[in-house]
């Protein structure tokens, strides 16, 4: 963590702030890089900022956007109670050696009279989805916004967040935006379970009944390396995994690792397929997913 000595980075709150010194730099010839983050900084997310800084190098510029995007919550979630600790995140920003921190209000990044939204259609719909109808749409609003303001040629995204990462993904790719989308591994606890701001919510023995996510994705690649390929089958082992553990199952679903379409079943050779699961212990929601046909360094 911090040590008295890390250079504190830039802090703005403006969007022409932000946008002001990611074009100082360039104009510099530095490269940019933009790590988007609600912020309550974890060590996932502070390997997205060492991957922003191995990509473009000790003379880029790593930027992190802290901003709790109203547009992403639905009218029951967590918006009002999620954490919100911006001294903290910046330290957490210098120890990991960023440049800048942008840090707009909600007012700022939607004025009076805003009234455009970023759509991804078809890979919005399943998975979180259905129980999150307007999340993504919320998620693509402020990330179009982000990269618009910081034009930076690479982007760091988690894995953790699997349908985000291929949203994110199609939107820079269908708006033609000149930005590279990299998504990292998730990290994990020792226990397997994906960090995540959402964890604090947990309480001792909830956090205990949490590791039955990490163990039962484990369990499914367990199935899958001895040769499983029915999608029921791959399912069902996950299901049986989390029950009597979790509160109730969003989903537990397998689907096309790209398009996040239904795969055939029994899965074919060389197919992709992420697995990924929603659910909810207590009233705290939590998501993870691993990629079945490619290996996954974070599950053992
Ligand atoms: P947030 O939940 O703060 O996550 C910011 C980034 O950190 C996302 O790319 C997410 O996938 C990544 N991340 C979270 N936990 C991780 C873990 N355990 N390992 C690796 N990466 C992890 O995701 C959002 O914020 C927002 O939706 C945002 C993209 C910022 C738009 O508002």
């Amino acid at each position: 963590m911090g040590r008295p000595t890390d250079p504190l980075p830039v802090v703005v709150h403006a969007p022409e702030a932000f946008r002001a010194a990611c074009d100082q730099a360039r104009a510099q010839g530095r490269r940019v890089a933009l790590v988007p983050t609600m912020g309550a900084l974890h060590h996932g997310h502070i390997a997205l900022m060492t991957e922003a800084r191995r990509r473009v190098g000790p003379d880029g510029l790593v930027a992190v956007s802290v901003f709790v995007n109203p547009t992403q919550f639905g009218p029951n979630e967590d918006l009002a109670r999620y954490p919100r600790e911006l001294d903290a995140d910046v330290a957490r920003c210098a120890a990991a050696g960023v440049d800048a921190v942008f840090a707009p209000s909600a007012g700022a990044m939607y004025p009076p009279g805003d009234q455009t939204r970023v759509r991804v259609a078809e890979l919005a719909g399943p998975m979180c989805g259905l129980t999150r109808p307007t999340h993504f749409e919320g998620v693509a609003t402020v990330v179009t916004r982000l990269f618009a303001l910081a034009g930076p040629c690479v982007a760091v995204f988690g894995r953790k967040d699997y349908q985000q990462l291929r949203v994110i993904s199609r939107l820079a790719r269908d708006l033609f935006l000149p930005v590279e989308v990299v998504g990292l591994g998730t990290v994990r606890e020792p226990d397997g379970l994906a960090l995540s701001s959402r964890n604090r919510y947990l309480s001792p023995l909830d956090r205990a009944r949490a590791t039955a996510i990490p163990a039962s994705l484990r369990a499914a690649r367990a199935l899958y390396a001895r040769g499983e390929r029915s999608v029921i089958a791959l399912l069902d082992v996950v299901s049986q995994g989390l029950a009597g553990s979790v509160d109730s199952v969003d989903y537990i679903d397998l689907r096309d690792a790209d398009e996040l379409t239904l795969p055939a079943t029994p899965l074919p050779d060389g197919a992709r397929a992420v697995l990924a699961v929603a659910v909810k212990i207590g009233a705290t929601r939590l998501i993870d997913n691993t990629v079945l046909g490619e290996p996954d360094g974070t599950l053992r």
